[in-house]
């Protein structure tokens, strides 16, 4: 197993943020449970443990704790908003409710440096996101940083820092520098992760454990499945077969890409089921969302088990699996966090009796990217939104059927071209167009229309869970209504959707 530092997940939505600042200083990372046993953490022999902010408090009854050991491994130790508040807590300090809750940006002053401060500046901007504080430090440590409540505190002998502020998000001007002196100064963790090193290192693993035997993939066209494919085509070629469903919810013309870009272009062998007509059939006359979410996932299965079934002697069945998909089925959140069943199509022919093959486990998602890139995917491709397993599907409102589909992907197309256009793509993190089933009186020419309306929706956000709309310019939003209504046969109307989530959700369904 490799040595890393290991990060104790509280659930502070920017967990995965401080995982990947790690990672991109060349030192691997893992995010475990808070509840994860001393013996276990122990035997992961970290360079370091970082303690994650999270939601809770330490002063209510079932607040997240942990065994008071883990200060006496001799491992070094940084905790971050409630880790630190739990480590005062855990070690005989004070922790209370503060006056008001600090949000954003504070001013941060050192008042008297150690090595977690080493090098950086005496005041700087910091992002805090808390509402309880350490009041006063336990024995042994000093107070480091003060912003309105004390800021950061450390143990110089014991090696035990903490920060009531974010260093991992990047509104902290001095937060590189910070992790960077715990991770590469005071940890001495070794620089043992590059991406290059991993695609050898995984064509090599892949190649021993599927010897001669054939694997079976659901290639969706997004970034996960595509990489991986690409990945495992580069390690065992045609032994690989990828299975690619057409539900007709794709976006538009997205069969026939997928088949242009990873078919013809990677050489690899796919296997191209248009299934729309069974998938229309099913959704026919169904308006709520919840069961149209589980017709089109039964339907993948069912369609996707049928194609399987074909492929005589497969052995493997491989899949786009990503580390936060990892950490949030082991996740700390609790079942707040699920607000929509279902966030993956797919499933397993369990009588197939496959083994799963799941070569990007342990990369984030900027990490796929990289390695997406290297394996030589084209960027615009590596970089694309995320799109939902029941696609448009959920983004037709009500009853779908083929003639709406349609007006969806032309609309929805027109969006995403001008955001290209336009250099906005990348700066959003999921841009689409949903169709409303309302029809609306407009002009056009001299003829009275009475048509749909069709929703332009961007979001930004960093994990999903959490997103504000997006502040696309006017001029932008007035180009793509114009062109929307002028090209879109069945559209006269369109709105823009300022929500931010919460309250409402990324996608309207
Ligand atoms: P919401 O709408 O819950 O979306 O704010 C958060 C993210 O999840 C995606 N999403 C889905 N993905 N199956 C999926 O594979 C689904 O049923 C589903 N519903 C939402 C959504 O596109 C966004 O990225």
């Amino acid at each position: 197993m490799q040595r890393g530092i290991v990060i104790l997940d509280f659930g502070s939505q920017y967990n995965q943020l401080i995982g990947r600042r790690v990672r991109e200083m060349g030192v691997y990372s893992e995010i475990v449970p808070y509840y994860t046993s001393v013996e276990e953490i122990k035997a992961k022999n970290p360079f370091g443990i970082i303690l994650s902010g999270g939601p809770s408090s330490v002063n209510v009854v079932g607040a997240h704790l942990i065994s008071k050991e883990i200060f006496e491994l001799g491992i070094p130790i940084l905790g971050i908003c409630y880790g630190m508040q739990l480590t005062a807590h855990l070690l005989g300090g004070v922790v209370t409710k503060g006056i008001k809750a600090e949000y954003g940006k504070a001013d941060l002053e050192i008042v008297k440096t150690c090595s977690l401060l080493a090098g950086v500046k005496e005041k700087s901007i910091v992002w805090m996101s808390h509402f309880d504080e350490v009041k006063d430090v336990p024995n042994g440590f000093a107070i480091a940083a003060k912003s309105g409540a004390i800021a950061a505190m450390a143990n110089e002998d014991k090696k035990i820092y903490c920060v009531q502020f974010h260093p991992e998000v990047s509104h902290t001007e001095e937060g590189n520098k910070i992790l960077q002196n715990f991770v590469l100064e005071i940890c001495r963790a070794e620089k043992n992760w590059e991406l290059t090193n991993y695609i050898d290192r995984t064509v090599a693993e892949i190649k021993e454990k599927v010897g001669d035997q054939r694997v079976i993939l659901g290639l969706s066209g997004g970034v996960d499945s595509s990489v991986a494919a690409v990945l495992i085509h580069k390690a065992i070629g045609d032994q690989l077969t990828c299975i690619f469903v057409d539900t007709g919810l794709l976006r538009k013309d997205e069969a026939q890409k997928v088949m242009e870009n990873y078919g013809a272009h990677f050489h690899m062998n796919i296997k191209h089921i248009d299934a729309s007509e069974r998938f229309l059939t099913k959704l026919s006359g169904i308006d709520d969302p919840e069961q149209k979410r589980k017709i089109i996932g039964n339907e993948f299965v069912a369609v996707f088990n049928d194609e399987a079934h074909k492929i005589k002697g497969a052995k493997f069945l491989a899949q786009g699996t990503i580390y936060p998909d990892v950490i949030e089925s082991q996740s700390v959140k609790g079942p707040s966090a699920v607000i929509k069943s279902h966030h993956n199509v797919g499933g397993l022919p369990e009588e197939m009796e496959l083994e799963l093959l799941e070569p990007l486990r342990e990369l984030f998602k900027d990490e796929v990217r990289k390695v997406g890139e290297e394996l030589g995917i084209p960027h615009h491709l590596v970089y694309r939104h995320p799109f939902p397993g029941p696609g448009l599907g959920i983004r037709v409102l009500g009853a779908v059927d083929a003639e709406k589909v349609r007006i969806l992907q032309e609309a929805d197309d027109i969006f995403i071209e001008e955001l290209y256009k336009n250099d906005l793509y990348e700066k959003v993190s999921q841009a689409f167009v949903v169709l409303l089933p309302v029809k609306s009186v407009g002009v056009m020419g001299d003829e009275r229309t009475y048509e749909y309306t069709a929703v332009v929706r961007s979001a930004n956000t960093i994990d999903f869970m959490t997103a504000t709309w997006s502040k696309l310019p006017y001029d932008f939003l007035e180009n793509v209504s114009n062109r929307i209504i002028n090209e879109v046969r069945g559209i006269n109307r369109v709105a823009y959707d300022i929500s931010s989530k919460p309250p409402a959700t990324i996608e309207w369904e």
